[in-house]
């Protein structure tokens, strides 16, 4: 078991193999955050901190329950803070109560140790069965407003991970108002930190930025509907000197696709305290007398080894429990999509005309684009007019799979369900089944609105409208899109007082929307989109093992994206396409090599028209598929060390390493060529320093502590020069 409860010292040890993480009962009653870091098996209790002078500590001045000098209470490292009851900074959680306080105080009244982990209700969550994890719940208990909370624990020992999430229980006869409910709370002690976070817009989201943490409170999050292009919402605190290999590193992933909160606010004393969840402008839930909450899940990990070890050990969380799926833990189909080749161009001949190309390359998809239903020949009309534009595909959707299916390519579809035009049919039968606020004009984003998914009917339609067309035709693969943000976001069903429970609803809703459609469709793959990369989180990769990474397929800005993607997001859930030159997107154009070396760190594919490609690029291309067929294990299951950072020089360099160790691919990029700099010498990692490995294109040999500690050099003189070079264990 890997939660000890220790009755004298009230402790909860919560161990991992590398990491502990320990709460203490304040006079068995306020859970107190006493530690998380490297393993430590005993632990003083902190109320002895104080006499034995162990550190200079003002929060043991504390508080009782019965009462006390609360100006101190300010600095008590607490597992939950409320606000109001002397604590000043940031609380984790806020509830107005039917007399009209916002006072909570809560205290342990109970708690139980499990094997295994209960799912989240409604709500996507890591998962592991008895001997993969273990769960503490402890239940806390607010006499006078009769609040039950319940802060749930998981720990996931072999991934040096803690999962956070809370539930509330309106025990009394009123209704309670949640105003914030921070999935995890942790209050570091006396710590000099910087924070990374992951920031972009469309077509340039995940770029990492690093900034220390000054004596302020540092907010992020979103009010977009979605997790979006702008924070992901993921952040680590790191020590000051931790590095990609060294140091600590303290991850906070939320598991969750909406609207949410991240802080990190360090205060006099230099404690920092690091939260994220739910709350902060236009979130509040009614909680019913009987009714409870539940909250997403935060996912905490721990790591010593640098950012590096973080990101791994979030890799193997997120690939063994978190996707789910019969595509879980199988290679993916190499895929061409027609997006950026026709737009809305297109007829079947012209389909048919790419697939047999990409049939020439051993490509084993064909996914088709917006635009194959309705009148949608431009991006303004026939959202929810799901019926097949039969003008564009005279044999229907089931024509299309079929002659796809017989050419022995697989066939996938691309769909946007939460979405209708004003110029569609859905719209003209069902005005009020948008988010709007009645008497105020809707604000378009690409001439559409977002539909109400906190409606059971429109969930119905969804569901039904979407199942209808993959019953229809052999669709063996689903890309899931979502165009826009939130504006006027109100539900006609709800009433006034309910109206800002709109996000969280929607998002409940989407949730069942996509566990009943998935479930009914096991043999479907499903790749989530949002404009690119604007949901790559970890609650849609609990319905979707892929996320289409971003709609920038530019060569070079890539680079930048899947290097801050890979902070959280192992490679196996990041579509990565080959596209055209000039880039789409930025104009640039870079050798058709550098292009499908990049895409290879990812769910490989092309997205442009194969049959106007040169006699050469056809021929590479055909060696790009054999060689990621080849090699796509590596990539999809293996171990990721990023090695060189575009964001700290023009030259980008990372490697995988085969689960069994027997394979390693060491990708490299020069991202603007430099005369006169020499060449570029990139050490690896994670081999085996006592093995020798052959480089497979010279069949040179050398021995894994050779590679790691001297390294091989590579040529940065010219633009966009780019490798992807196979070491072998001998
Ligand atoms: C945005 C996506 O990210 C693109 O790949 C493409 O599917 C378009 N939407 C289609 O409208």
């Amino acid at each position: 078991m890997a939660i000890i409860f220790r009755e004298q010292t009230k402790q909860f040890y919560l161990h991992t193999d590398n990491s502990s993480y320990i709460i203490e009962l304040l006079e068995g009653k306020i859970p107190l955050h006493a530690y998380w870091g490297p393993r430590l098996d005993n632990m003083p209790p902190l109320t002895t901190w104080k006499s034995s002078n162990f550190m200079n500590f003002n929060a043991l001045d504390i508080p009782t329950s019965a009462g006390g000098d609360f100006q101190c209470a300010g600095s008590l490292p607490l597992e939950l803070p409320t606000y109001g009851a002397g604590d000043m900074r940031q609380p984790a959680f806020h509830a107005q109560y039917a007399d009209g306080s916002r006072i909570t105080k809560l205290e342990y009244v109970g708690h139980t140790i499990t094997s295994g982990k209960p799912g989240l209700e409604g709500l996507p969550a890591t998962y592991g069965g008895a001997g993969q994890v273990d769960t503490l719940e402890l239940h806390l208990y607010d006499a006078l407003q009769e609040l039950s909370v319940y802060l749930q624990y998981s720990v996931f020992p072999a991934q040096d991970a803690v999962t956070r999430s809370v539930r509330v229980v309106n025990e009394s006869d009123n209704l309670v108002r949640l105003l914030k409910v921070a999935s995890a709370n942790v209050d570091f002690y006396d710590m000099d930190a910087d924070m990374l976070h992951l920031h972009g817009l469309w077509a340039r989201e995940r770029h990492v930025q690093r900034v220390p943490l000054t004596n302020t409170a540092t907010q992020f999050g979103s009010l977009r509907g979605a997790s979006s292009h702008l924070h992901n919402p993921f952040f680590a605190l790191l020590s000051p000197d931790t590095t990609e290999t060294t140091g600590d590193a303290y991850g906070f992933s939320l598991v969750y696709s909406g609207n949410f909160l991240a802080e990190a606010e360090k205060d006099a004393f230099n404690m920092v305290r690091a939260s994220i969840g739910l709350g902060g402008l236009d979130f509040a839930w009614n909680l019913n007398s009987g009714d409870s909450f539940q909250s997403p899940e935060a996912v905490l990990v721990y790591a010593a080894d640098g950012i590096g070890g973080m990101s791994r050990r979030y890799h193997r969380l997120y690939r063994d429990h978190l996707c789910r799926g019969r595509y879980q833990h199988k290679e993916r189909p190499v895929l061409v999509n027609n997006w950026e080749a026709t737009y809305f161009q297109f007829n079947e001949e012209k389909l048919l005309t790419i697939a047999e190309k990409a049939k020439a390359l051993d490509i084993d998809m064909l996914v088709l684009d917006d635009g194959w239903f309705g009148k949608r020949n431009q991006d303004n009309c026939s959202l929810g007019d799901w019926y097949v534009n039969t003008e564009k595909l005279p044999g229907g959707l089931k024509g299309l799979g079929d002659k796809l299916n017989a050419m022995g390519m697989k066939f996938g579809l691309w769909f946007e369900p939460e979405m209708v035009s004003p110029d569609s049919d859905l719209y003209r039968a069902h005005p009020d089944w948008c988010l709007h606020v009645e008497g105020r004009s809707r604000s378009l984003s690409r001439s559409q609105l977002i539909l109400d998914m906190s409606r059971a009917d429109v969930q119905e339609y969804v569901i039904n409208t979407v199942c209808g067309v993959l019953n229809s035709a052999p669709i063996a693969y689903v890309k899931w899109d979502m165009n826009r943000n939130f504006s006027e976001a109100g539900s006609a069903l709800l009433p006034p007082e309910q109206q800002q429970e709109v996000a969280h609803r929607y998002m409940l809703g989407l949730y069942r929307v996509l566990e009943t459609i998935t479930s009914r469709h096991p043999e479907v793959l499903f790749e989530s989109c949002a404009g690119g990369g604007g949901r790559y989180d970890p609650g849609m990769l609990y319905y979707m093992p892929q996320t289409w990474c971003s709609d920038d397929t530019d060569g070079v800005e890539r680079l930048y994206i899947q290097y801050g993607t890979s902070m959280v997001y192992p490679a196996v859930s990041m579509g990565s396409h080959v596209s055209a030159c000039p880039n789409h997107q930025v104009g640039r154009t870079t050798p058709f090599k550098m292009r499908g070396d990049v895409a290879m760190s990812g769910q490989f594919g092309y997205e442009l028209d194969l049959s106007r490609l040169s006699e050469a690029d056809l021929a590479l291309a055909k060696e790009q598929v054999a060689f990621y067929k080849k090699y796509r294990h590596v990539v999809q299951w293996g171990d990721m060390y990023r090695l060189c950072s575009p964001f700290e020089e023009p030259f980008a360099a990372w490697e995988y390493v085969a689960a069994d160790g027997n394979t390693a691919l060491l990708c490299t990029y020069v991202v603007a060529g430099k005369p006169n700099v020499g060449r570029k010498r990139v050490k690896l990692q994670g081999l085996d320093a006592t093995a020798e490995y052959k480089v497979e294109t010279d069949g040179r040999v050398y021995s894994g502590a050779f590679l790691m500690q001297v390294g091989l050099a590579f040529d940065r003189n010219l633009d966009h020069l780019s490798n992807v070079t196979v070491l072998t264990k001998m």
